[in-house]
């Protein structure tokens, strides 16, 4: 499969580079950057082909397929393109910036009457959370009556503001909680630290509440300096289950005892990424992606600008539910 790359940024040169390295069947032909000298770069160590657009590159003769992994906002126009030209992609998150153009995204796709788009929601092939999901669906802990959830990034990307440590950052809970615990989110309230005028609401806590009646909470911040840590821990009636961070090794040295914190969500996530990327093109040359949907992105979004609206002071926010289309059975 012939993959095109939209954005060489951090998560877009390293999508590119698993490609090249790691995904039997996948050669990365084209790339496309805003800042072309850096496209450059990263084409030739692949030995790829540098475009002059976007719009080049997804109707591109050697490109069967598109990886997005441009700012948010292009998402929207991008996976509309991919869509208008029949190609399949592979779309970082979010699915778009406001809801209406989440929306478009979707009606375009169930217009086409096929499956062409997969979002970028790569907690759904992490090892350890493979594991937590499995032994909460089994009854391991009992019923599931709550859970809480930890997301903390290093060091805010300069594009970061108050509502995108939610749409953009806490997007990954708004898909996984439901999917960890098959059960939607119903309400979402957001809390947030009082700031000087204009500063970031960094940190952000949440309180979801779930279809089944679950509550759970999360806490993101995209400033945590410390490292990039990502926890989740699951309370049910007969015990807890919670991810294990993923430490390598140990130091005793300069007076302190315990395990290096990184700082880089690729690194924590790359076997992720991999799993991902392999899945992705496997089911994209079986016919169809099978991975987390547009309808899936479509909903993370709901909660998010739920999320959003909270934060904005509405309070305990309800969640709108549409119907999900056809082509999005079994997603
Ligand atoms: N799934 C994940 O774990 C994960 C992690 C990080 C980022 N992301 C997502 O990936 C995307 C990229 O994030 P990043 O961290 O790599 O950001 P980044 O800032 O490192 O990279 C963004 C790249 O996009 C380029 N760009 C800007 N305008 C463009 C345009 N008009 N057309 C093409 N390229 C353009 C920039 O030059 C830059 O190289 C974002 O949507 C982000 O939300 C996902």
């Amino acid at each position: 499969m012939r993959i095109g790359v939209v954005g060489t940024g951090a998560m877009g040169t390293f999508h590119v580079q698993t490609l090249a390295r790691w995904v039997p069947g996948a050669e990365v032909t084209a790339v496309f950057d805003a800042d072309l000298e850096r496209a450059r770069q990263v084409a030739g160590e692949v030995r790829a082909l540098t475009l002059g657009s976007a719009e080049e590159l997804v109707e591109h003769r050697h490109v069967d397929a598109v990886v997005v992994a441009a700012p948010d906002p292009l998402h929207e126009e991008l996976a509309l393109a991919c869509l208008a030209a029949g190609r399949p992609a592979l779309l970082e998150k979010p699915l778009a910036t406001t809801m209406d153009g989440a929306r478009r995204v979707v009606d375009a796709e169930v217009a086409s009457g096929r499956r062409l788009l997969q979002l970028g929601f790569m907690r759904r092939y992490d090892a350890a959370f493979l594991q937590l999901r499995e032994a909460v669906l089994s009854g391991a802990v009992g019923e599931v009556r709550a859970a809480h959830c930890v997301h903390r990034n290093a060091a805010a990307h300069p594009s970061a503001t108050s509502a995108g440590v939610l749409v953009n950052s806490m997007i990954h809970e708004f898909d996984s909680v439901p999917w960890l615990l098959d059960d939607p989110v119903h309400a979402v309230t957001v809390h947030a630290p009082r700031v000087p005028d204009g500063a970031l609401q960094d940190v952000q806590v949440a309180v979801l509440e779930t279809q089944a009646g679950r509550v759970v909470t999360v806490e993101v911040s995209v400033n945590a300096r410390y490292g990039y840590d990502v926890r989740t821990e699951v309370v049910g009636t007969e015990g807890t289950v919670s991810l294990t961070p993923p430490y390598g090794v140990a130091f005793r040295r300069d007076r302190m005892d315990g395990v290096a914190v990184g700082d880089d969500f690729v690194a924590r996530f790359a076997d992720a990424y991999r799993v991902e990327l392999h899945s992705w093109v496997e089911s994209v040359r079986g016919g169809a992606p099978t991975g987390p949907s547009a309808w899936d992105g479509y909903l993370a979004n709901q909660v998010a600008f739920a999320a959003v609206d909270s934060l904005g002071g509405a309070g305990r926010v309800e969640v709108g539910r549409g119907e999900r289309p056809e082509i999005y059975a079994g997603s």
